[in-house]
């Protein structure tokens, strides 16, 4: 039987406000989540009972037909919105065309198309290549393995806050929480953690107790940094922190890593984040929105560096050809229109959400820069309630940090979708306030486990 209130794709997508027609969950919703529960890894952080089924768009429907306002985008990478027609049109292309072919071995021109296109969009003057991987961690592993190649250098830093990936390499870089490491050591060794990221202070702790007393300098490979903040609770560096960065780099030979996997492609209104911040890396790393959501990753080196053997990395999958033809698509959808399209829209969300922050006692902070914001509440349990108020109202958004609320739609929101979700967040504060945290976390609990919730 057709459901007579079934949208087309295009319905769905011009959708400004949530649409809920059963219980959240919903009976099948239900089901699938106790299938789930008895055959997938306990590991995998979920952080409330959303079961998806469907997108358009910024707009999301769930399998029992509730169509939800989406400013998650699954962990912000479904950067042209869910089935954006050009990234589906092309992705049906190239299936049809070649599924696999490894460029690992052989000749993918799809492959050194994206590698060129990505050195026109790279933040760095002078040529590039690039090295095109599956996922970010992979990118993030690729670019350890060439540091320390191309240096000949064994020590690495990466700074107390930060999220890298969750592979032996990556979640040595990581610092953000204990419990990435918890049961897992011994890491990967020659690892500095510097505290401070995004402030002075982090620059002088470098010299005068990471080179004075720790590890020599010039035994120092790379440096990785967030260019702003993603799992650790999407903050923005201070202004002069990461050309300071840059420059301590330069002085000491070390070679500069920026991770935009959650910051690039668009997210703050600048392809990369540190354009922002006039800086320009040795290395960057791409993943997340790189292909709207097809599985890929990209370690992006100056020429110069890239001086590797044959041989020395390669990857079965890396580069797929699927996924290299729905990156092509979203590079021109991001340069043509949705750069533009975040900061508008963008600009207007963040100043509807300080204005929230004016009124609203639970929330402390609300920031970002084009569709990357992060909205502080009073604690972590009041967190963890807005969340699942804001769900159960059908707008999906997702913790980070300790007590941060993050904000990453697709980069085709609408305005009208801006301020319906700045509403249903609105009403979402003002329900915890009045019933208190704990009730709305208790029904989270029962319906998605008891975990708190994760996801980076
Ligand atoms: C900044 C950053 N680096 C690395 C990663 C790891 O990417 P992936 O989950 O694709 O391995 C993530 C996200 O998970 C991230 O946000």
């Amino acid at each position: 039987m057709t459901d007579a209130l079934a949208l087309s794709h295009d319905e769905l997508a011009a959708l400004d406000e949530p649409r809920l027609r059963t219980a959240i969950p919903g009976p099948k919703a239900k089901a699938v989540i106790r299938q789930d529960d008895r055959v997938t890894s306990p590991s995998l952080p979920r952080a409330y009972a959303f079961v998806p089924d469907r997108g358009a768009g910024s707009m999301i429907e769930d399998v029992d037909g509730n169509d939800f306002l989406d400013f998650n985008a699954g962990i912000a990478v479904c950067s042209t919105g869910h089935a954006h027609p050009a990234v589906v049109e092309a992705i049906r292309e190239q299936a049809g065309r070649l599924l696999h072919f490894s460029a690992s071995d052989f000749f993918l021109p799809i492959y050194a198309d994206l590698c060129e296109r990505l050195d026109e969009i790279a933040p760095m003057t002078g040529p590039t290549r690039s090295f095109l991987t599956n996922s970010g961690t992979e990118a993030v592993e690729a670019a350890m393995k060439l540091a320390r190649h191309r240096t000949g250098r064994q020590y690495f830093v990466s700074f107390v806050g930060s999220f890298h990936g969750r592979s032996y390499g990556s979640v040595s870089l990581t610092a953000s929480k204990a419990k990435y490491h918890q049961g897992f050591g011994p890491l990967l060794p020659g690892v500095v953690h510097v505290p401070h990221w995004g402030e002075p202070e982090s620059i002088d702790y470098l010299e005068q107790v990471v080179f004075k007393r720790l590890v020599p300098a010039e035994e120092v490979a790379a440096i990785f940094v967030e260019a702003v903040l993603g799992e650790g609770g999407y903050v923005f560096p201070e202004p002069g922190w990461l050309p300071a960065l840059r420059d301590l780099c330069t002085r000491h030979g070390i070679l500069f890593v920026a991770d935009e996997i959650q910051s690039g492609m668009g997210r703050t209104g600048k392809m990369w984040a540190v354009e922002r911040y006039g800086v320009e890396p040795d290395i960057v790393l791409a993943g997340k929105g790189l292909a709207s959501g097809m599985p890929l990753g990209a370690m992006m080196a100056r020429g110069k560096l890239m001086t590797w053997p044959m041989g020395a990395h390669g990857s079965t999958f890396g580069g797929n050809p699927v996924s290299c033809a729905a990156a092509l698509a979203t590079i021109d959808l991001i340069e043509k229109e949705l750069l533009a399209n975040a900061t508008d829209v963008g600009g207007g969300l963040l100043r509807d959400l300080i204005a929230l922050r004016e009124r609203q006692p639970l929330i402390t902070r609300a920031a970002g820069a084009g569709l990357m914001i992060g909205i502080d509440l009073a604690s972590p349990i009041v967190a963890d309630a807005v969340e699942l108020a804001a769900f159960h109202s059908g707008l999906l958004t997702l913790r980070c940090g300790d007590s941060t609320i993050r904000m990453s739609p697709p980069l085709v929101l609408r305005a009208g979708q801006a301020e319906v979700g700045v509403r249903i967040f609105d009403e979402a504060c003002r329900m915890v306030a009045e019933r208190g945290p704990e009730a709305f976390v208790r029904a989270g609990e029962h319906e998605a486990g008891p975990d708190v919730p994760e996801g980076a």
